[in-house]
């Protein structure tokens, strides 16, 4: 079996976190019988000081013959994040319509946590992805263009109607609640007609518990009662905010890792870690490498590599239970040290 990967590092720890992704997904493919072929794409902010754009014009042609993309990071503080983001991930995302962004953190046992208390968090923020609040609809205007924003949401019927199947589908997979983000009470259009779609679709499912929560009391049950929530579906903006949220409660922003989906397989997934190019550690080798080592594991089960994306992960797992640990986990070992203790635990096991 060959796999064809597009590899878009992006900008600062998304090139440092790479090569240890795709260190682990070789030693996987030895161990598991099938081969990677790779191609790396220089695109990102360093592209676009010199061209003006981030990826080149049929950048998303290159993209659609390969069978899954890997990507780092984008944004560098001397770019505007409206245009690296637009500039490469949302065109993306929209146009192979991954409308599925699925988020999953677990807490390993011994890794520290702000709470006193984090053993067991499993849970599984699902986010629409290509519609919502991210939207293009809106503009300044009044004197001099300066006097009001207006920033307009769009929902569709069918755009909640597959997030919230997907979401339902998995929470009957798992156990069987399916919490619902919402702010039904403050905004008067969009969210009563997630709250609609969401109910309609979890209908579907006789055995599926729906709970629908008000996003700002959801954000604190979530850290006062992390055990009680397990799939939670939630606009672009509240799955954005939340999937921060979660991951922090597992420890860092360093080890969450995100599925950006098209379910339907029409078009290449995207799978990336959650964090940014994080400009304030970024060329000093301490990143953490686990969001990204689990994003391509995610990548690995997605392509249909099971066992190796279950070896990947676990190997991941034990090295953040039994170290060495990165700074962000209060641990010393460099970025490369994390990454060689998981690929030899890879061809340890
Ligand atoms: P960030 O995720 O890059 O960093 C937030 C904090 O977490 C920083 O203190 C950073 O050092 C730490 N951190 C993040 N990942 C880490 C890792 N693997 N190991 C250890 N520590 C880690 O978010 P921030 O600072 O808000 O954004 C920086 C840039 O990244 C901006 O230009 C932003 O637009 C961009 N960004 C890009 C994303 C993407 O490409 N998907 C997602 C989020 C932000
Ligand atoms: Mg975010």
């Amino acid at each position: 079996r060959v796999h064809s990967i597009a590899a878009i590092a992006g900008d600062g720890i998304g090139q440092e976190v790479m090569p240890p992704a795709v260190a682990a997904v070789d030693a996987c493919g030895r161990r598991h019988g099938f081969t990677v072929d790779w191609t790396h794409y220089d695109w990102g902010s360093q592209r676009y000081r010199e061209t003006g754009y981030l990826m080149p014009e049929d950048g998303i042609e290159q993209l659609k013959r390969h069978d899954a993309i890997l990507f780092g990071a984008v944004g560098a503080p001397d770019i505007p994040d409206t245009t690296t983001l637009w500039g490469l991930l949302m065109p993306m995302r929209r146009q192979f319509n991954q409308y599925v962004n699925l988020r999953p953190v677990r807490h390993i046992a011994g890794v520290p946590s702000p709470l006193a208390d984090p053993a067991g968090i499993d849970i599984v923020v699902i986010r629409e992805n290509v519609e919502g609040e991210y939207s293009e609809v809106g503009g300044r205007g009044g004197p001099d263009g300066d006097g009001y924003a207006v920033q307009a949401s769009r929902f569709t019927r069918d755009g909640v109607t597959r997030v919230a199947a997907y979401a339902a589908e998995l929470a009957s997979r798992r156990s069987g609640t399916l919490t619902s983000a919402t702010k039904s009470n403050g905004i008067l259009h969009t969210m009563p007609f997630w709250d609609e779609h969401v109910a309609r679709v979890a209908a579907g499912y006789p055995d599926l518990k729906l709970r629908s929560v008000l996003i700002d009391a959801l954000a604190a049950a979530l850290i006062l009662r992390p055990r009680d929530f397990d799939v939670i579906v939630a606009s672009n903006l509240f799955g954005d905010i939340l999937s921060d949220l979660t991951a922090a409660l597992v420890g860092s922003l360093g080890l969450a890792a995100s599925a950006n989906l098209n379910p339907e397989r029409a078009f290449p997934s995207l799978f990336e870690p959650v964090h940014g190019s994080a400009p304030d550690i970024a060329g000093t080798g301490v990143a953490n490498p686990a969001a990204m080592l689990y994003a391509a594991a995610m990548m690995l089960d997605h392509l249909g590599e099971t066992d190796a994306g279950t070896a990947l992960t676990e190997a991941v797992d034990a090295t953040l239970r039994d170290g060495p640990r990165s700074r962000d986990l209060g641990g010393a070992a460099s970025t490369a040290e994390v990454a060689a203790a998981v690929t030899d635990r890879l061809t340890r096991a």
